[in-house]
């Protein structure tokens, strides 16, 4: 095993170096503050392992994507949503019986029962979707606490079911959650459907009139969902690993990651991408104000769906999703201005050296909202779609922090730069 050596205060400390298997390198700081008195400190973790985890491979400089050794492309090309959640959750790709019970597990537990119904009709019908499908999503410990002991081993033995009925209870509540703010009756799921296409007959049916999604829609939907089920240990995925590791069930870490995937920055980017097109489009702008302003440095100026944590190259996923964009809304017979501008944007930040010295390329977010605005999807319920693909990376992570015999809760440690020890004043001293 190689060793790092860390000189401190005239003395050196040997640091044991872990390497994975896509030989990553790795100094193991666990004893650090045992033998130095120091920690690490390193904001926002970036360059900060949290976990040994054995789902997902990133290689942010080259742009790799990997689920289980599957590369991302091939996945996209071959496989579907379901049969990538199975991989991603289980390890292996399913063979023909474990794919079909798989997904009739999938099936029975597509319905959301009548008194999770009411939780609804508590919020105001333009409350944000991420909102409610957080807090709905959490309900589902309340409603089925035998899924939800908070006890590791009792939780790991249920976890299977826990694990099918969170993945197609997310879809269902995200319908549901469109369909109430859009005032209309709940369409209820049909067993016989396959996943998106029954996510496509709860959203779009009417009562009396089913919507049948055309093989191109159900196809796009998938690649979608297929493209967001796991990315590492991004914002959210992270969060569902820190508070599963409090021995906090499937259902209610589960929450709290849909909580962090939320923000404009994650999971939220998709909505800000269309909202940024849209105004460029009304605005009749080609787009150059926006890079003008996104060169400003400032947070709330970025260009949005530009840009990532890990890749110092494109995301695979913005390669694969940009080329859908052309299938579907040819395939549609879909003329997108949106697209034409996104495409512009894309070039000319391309060239903009400061894109190019800072290496933001499009990722995920930046054509996907093209591909659900093509399949009727509103703009505000895009994060819920991301939330809906991401399922079974975070109940992955989930998982391997629950089933690790040697895992510890998540405590991270800070650098203090408060006040110093000072003495309490009373109130009549106080200017
Ligand atoms: C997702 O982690 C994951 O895996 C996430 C995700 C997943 O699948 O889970 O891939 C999903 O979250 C994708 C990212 C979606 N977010 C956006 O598209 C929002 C726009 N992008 C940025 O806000 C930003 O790029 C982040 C948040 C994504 C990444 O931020 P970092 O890694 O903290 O980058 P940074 O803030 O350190 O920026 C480095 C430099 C800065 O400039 P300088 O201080 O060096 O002068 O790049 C600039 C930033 O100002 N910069 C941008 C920019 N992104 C970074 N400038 C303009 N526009 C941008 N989009």
């Amino acid at each position: 095993m190689a060793t790092a050596s860390l000189k401190l205060d005239d003395k050196e400390y040997p640091l044991p170096v872990i390497v994975g298997t896509e030989g990553e390198k790795a100094i193991d700081t666990r004893k650090l503050r045992a033998e130095t008195g120091y920690i690490a400190y390193d904001q926002g973790y970036g360059n900060t392992g949290s976990c040994e985890s054995a789902i997902t491979y990133l290689d942010g400089d080259n742009g790799v994507l990997r689920h289980r050794g599957y590369p991302i492309d091939q996945l996209a090309q071959f496989s579907d949503y379901v049969e990538t959640a199975y991989l991603i959750i289980y390890g292996e790709l399913p063979n023909p019986a474990k794919r079909k019970e798989f997904g009739l597990l999938l099936r029975k537990n597509a319905a959301v029962e009548t008194q999770m119904q009411k939780i609804f009709e508590g919020f105001p019908k333009d409350a944000p979707p991420m909102a409610m499908l957080s807090s709905i999503v959490g309900s589902l410990a309340a409603h089925y606490p035998q899924l939800a002991t908070n006890n590791f081993e009792k939780d790991l033995k249920t976890f299977d079911l826990a694990a099918a009925m969170a993945i197609s209870k997310i879809r269902t509540i995200g319908a549901m959650i469109y369909r109430y703010q859009k005032g209309l009756p709940y369409i209820f799921p049909k067993q016989e459907l396959p996943f998106c296409e029954n996510f496509l007959h709860m959203m779009f049916s009417e009562p009396y009139k089913d919507y049948v999604a055309e093989p191109e829609v159900a196809k796009a939907l998938n690649l979608l969902l297929l493209l967001h089920a796991d990315h590492e240990q991004n914002c959210s995925t992270s969060t569902v690993r820190m508070v599963g590791s409090s021995a906090a069930n499937l259902f209610t870490s589960l929450s709290a990651g849909i909580s962090a995937l939320s923000g404009p920055l994650h999971g939220g980017a998709n909505t800000a991408v269309m909202q940024m097109l849209q105004s460029i489009h009304d605005e009749g702008d080609d787009g150059t104000r926006f890079i003008a302003a996104a060169k400003s440095g400032s947070k709330s100026n970025r260009l949005m769906g530009f840009g990532h944590p890990v890749y110092r190259n494109f995301d695979p996923r913005a390669k694969i999703i940009g080329k859908a964009c052309d299938d579907v809304l040819k395939k549609l017979g879909i003329k997108d201005p949106l697209l034409e501008i996104a495409k512009h944007l894309e070039q000319a930040a391309l060239k903009d050296d400061y894109f190019v010295s800072r290496k933001l390329y499009p990722n995920v977010d930046f054509y996907s909202g093209i591909i659900m605005r093509a399949i009727g999807i509103p703009t505000n319920m895009f994060t819920v779609i991301f939330a809906i693909g991401r399922a079974p990376g975070e109940i992955a992570n989930w998982r391997e922090v629950a089933a690790n015999p040697k895992g510890r809760i998540y405590r991270p440690r800070q650098v203090y730069v408060g006040p110093v020890k000072r003495d309490y004043v009373p109130m009549t001293q106080r200017t």
